[in-house]
Parts: structure tokens; C-alpha cells; sequence
């Protein structure tokens, strides 16, 4: 049988936040679909130009703009000048900094998804895909979480990104503009930025690499739903291949629940560390527990997971010893 062409071939195609975590890794992901060009900006405030170091080796030809996506004529000028038919929006102020500066974080990633959106609207590119998080749902109020789970945000950077989807989403329904809204649940992998505002996965490997305690804040007991980063670059575009999915927001998740206090002696043991774990104060707004129903991602496409949890793990744990600086 004959493969479908991918829609991405022979495109010119923006990724907002490429220099990031799952950014860099759907970079990657991008070329082998073959586009004309790809573009990245990103304005550095969590990403690092490194990332994208295996990128450029298979696509020298790729352009990487230090730009503040909030910007909406220094954005239109890119577009312009690349001629870019897809923006896929990833740029975001994380979580962690949301409790520290709300303001800022809920202003940024709502002016990058109404820059996105009006430039979309105004024809400047032909397809806006753009990156929510499982965060909109807060904690689940069901056993899993489906598209249709109220939104119930539990920080200001869940609320920016749940009102960046509507905006999105109202771009659709009064345009009829092109999107199509991947809402991945939590991501794991190498690049996970593990500086400021980093996640449990890069503090415990650096944590335990310094020879100190990993730290669980709560009682360990809050569950999430883990997905190795390339396996969601990977849905992602075989979303974006499949028009059904488009002007629809979509999971996109490994289905498997798992305790973070059960993630972090998986790393233990990875790692062969057997000392104390430290626990700290609940974190204001975290979310008691996720998983996610799939039903729709797998009605769409065929997708199964490539790298399994204890796997994806091992990756990870591997990826930081190396290329961790521990004194930053
Ligand atoms: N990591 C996860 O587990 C996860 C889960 C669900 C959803 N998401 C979503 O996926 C997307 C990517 O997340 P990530 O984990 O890769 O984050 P990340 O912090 O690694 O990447 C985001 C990038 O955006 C850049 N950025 C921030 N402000 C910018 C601005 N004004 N202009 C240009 N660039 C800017 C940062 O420098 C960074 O490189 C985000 O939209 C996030 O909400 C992530």
C-alpha cells in the first residue's frame, strides 16, 4: 500500500519555543517529513540554541531566530520573509514561574497565542498548531480525563494556557481558520530544561547526581501521566497529517498512571541510589491526579507509545549524566 503524503512536505514550517524541550525534539521530528524549511524562534528564557544542535546536523539549512514570540511585527516579518504556511506554538512561561510572577505568565502566553492567532487570521500562514497541557484539567474529577473533563485550573499558568485554547479554538469556530490544538499530558525525556522552574524528573536526577536527596513535595501520592517526549513529536505529527483531527484539541498521552513517589524510585533505583527521600511543603496548585483517556487519539491515528516507561527512564537518566553541568 501506497503511504499517504505527509502535509508537511515541501512546507515551510515554524516551531515557537524549538529551543525548548519538547520543541527541540519536535524539530527533529519535523525534518523527516521532509519540509522546504524550518524555523525556529525562540528568545532563550528557558531554551538553549544546543538543543537544537542535532537538528541543524540533518538540516544545516535550518534558521534559528533568538525572538520574543510576543512580538507581533517582529513574527510577521519571519513569516513573511520565510514564507511560512504552518506554525506549530509551543513557546510558554512554565508553571513553577506562574506562582512567582502570575501576571507576567498568564500576559505572555496569551499575547503568543493572540499573536499567532491574528496573524492566522489575517492570512499570513495557513495552519496555527498549537500546544495546550493536560494542567487545563486540573485535578480529575473522573477516573480518566477526556476532552469534555471541565477545565478547572489550579494555577495561573494552567488558567493562561486553558484561555489560549479557547482563543485558539474561537479563531475556528468565527474564522474558520485552520488549528488544530494538541494538549499533551506530562512530557519526559533528554533537554527537559533542569534549571530554574524545572520539573521532578530533571531535579531528582541532579539532585541524586550532587549526592543529595531527591525531594517529593506532599505525600508522593499525586499521579500523572507520563509520555517520553518523542513519542508525543511523534503523535503530534501524525495528527497534523490526519485532516480529521484538525479544528479539534486532542490528548495526547501514554494512557498510564503512575505516583510520582513510584517515579522517583524508579529513578532511584535507576540510578542505584537506596538513601532517604526528603519531603517538602504540598506545591500551591499541584494536581492530585491525571490520566488520560486516549480514545480520541487513537480514533484518529495509530499510536502506540515506542518508548515504555522503565525505558524511557534508563534514556533520560543516561542523557543528564552526561550532559548535566552539575555546578548550574
Ligand atoms: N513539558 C511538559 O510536560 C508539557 C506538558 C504539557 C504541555 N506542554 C506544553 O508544551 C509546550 C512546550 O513545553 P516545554 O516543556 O518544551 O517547555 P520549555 O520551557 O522547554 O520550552 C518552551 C520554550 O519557549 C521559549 N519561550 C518562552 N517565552 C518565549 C517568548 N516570549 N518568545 C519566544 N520563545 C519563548 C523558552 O525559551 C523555551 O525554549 C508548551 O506549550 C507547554 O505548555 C508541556
Amino acid at each position: 500500500m501506497k503511504a499517504t503524503p505527509s502535509m508537511l512536505t515541501g512546507k515551510n514550517v515554524m516551531v515557537t519555543g524549538g529551543a525548548g524541550f519538547i520543541g527541540s525534539h519536535l524539530v527533529e521530528r519535523l525534518i523527516s517529513e521532509k519540509p522546504r524549511s524550518m524555523v525556529v524562534i525562540d528568545n532563550l528564557f528557558l531554551g538553549k540554541e544546543r538543543n537544537l544542535t542535532e537538528a541543524k546536523r540533518t538540516f544545516p539549512d535550518l534558521c534559528f531566530y533568538k525572538q520574543d514570540a510576543t512580538s507581533s511585527n517582529l513574527v510577521k516579518k519571519i513569516i513573511r520573509e520565510k514564507k511560512i504556511d504552518v506554525v506549530f506554538n509551543l513557546a510558554v512561561v512554565p508553571l513553577p514561574a506562574s506562582l512567582e510572577r502570575p501576571e507576567w505568565t498568564f500576559s505572555q502566553n496569551i499575547r503568543m497565542a493572540e499573536v499567532m492567532c491574528e496573524l492566522l487570521r489575517k492570512k499570513e500562514f495557513q495552519t496555527l498548531v498549537h500546544f495546550s497541557s493536560s494542567e487545563v484539567y486540573g485535578t480529575s474529577q473522573t477516573d480518566t480525563i477526556d476532552e469534555m473533563h471541565p477545565l478547572i485550573p489550579l494555577t495561573p499558568y494552567a488558567a493562561s494556557k486553558a484561555a489560549c485554547d479557547h482563543l485558539v479554538m474561537s479563531y475556528f469556530q468565527a474564522f474558520k481558520n485552520d488549528v488544530i490544538i494538541i494538549r499533551p499530558f506530562n512530557n519526559y525525556g533528554p533537554r527537559q530544561n533542569e534549571r530554574s522552574y524545572a520539573g521532578v524528573i530533571p531535579l531528582t536526577i541532579k539532585r541524586i547526581l550532587r549526592g543529595e536527596k531527591p525531594i517529593i513535595h506532599g505525600d508522593g501520592k499525586q499521579s500523572r501521566d507520563y509520555i517520553y517526549v518523542r513519542d508525543t513529536a511523534d503523535a503530534a505529527v501524525a495528527l497534523v497529517n490526519n485532516m480529521h483531527a484538525h479544528g479539534k484539541i486532542i490528548n495526547v498521552a501514554s494512557g498510564y498512571e503512575l505516583k510520582i513517589i513510584d517515579l522517583v524510585c524508579a529513578i532511584m533505583k535507576n540510578m542505584e541510589y537506596n538513601m532517604d527521600i526528603k519531603y517538602a511543603d504540598t506545591r500551591p496548585g499541584d494536581v492530585l491526579r491525571h490520566k488520560a483517556s486516549t480514545r480520541l487519539l487513537h480514533d484518529l491515528i495509530e499510536f502506540k507509545p515506542r518508548v515504555m516507561f522503565e525505558e524511557g527512564i534508563k534514556k533520560t537518566v543516561a542523557w543528564y549524566k552526561k550532559n548535566l553541568i552539575l555546578s548550574q
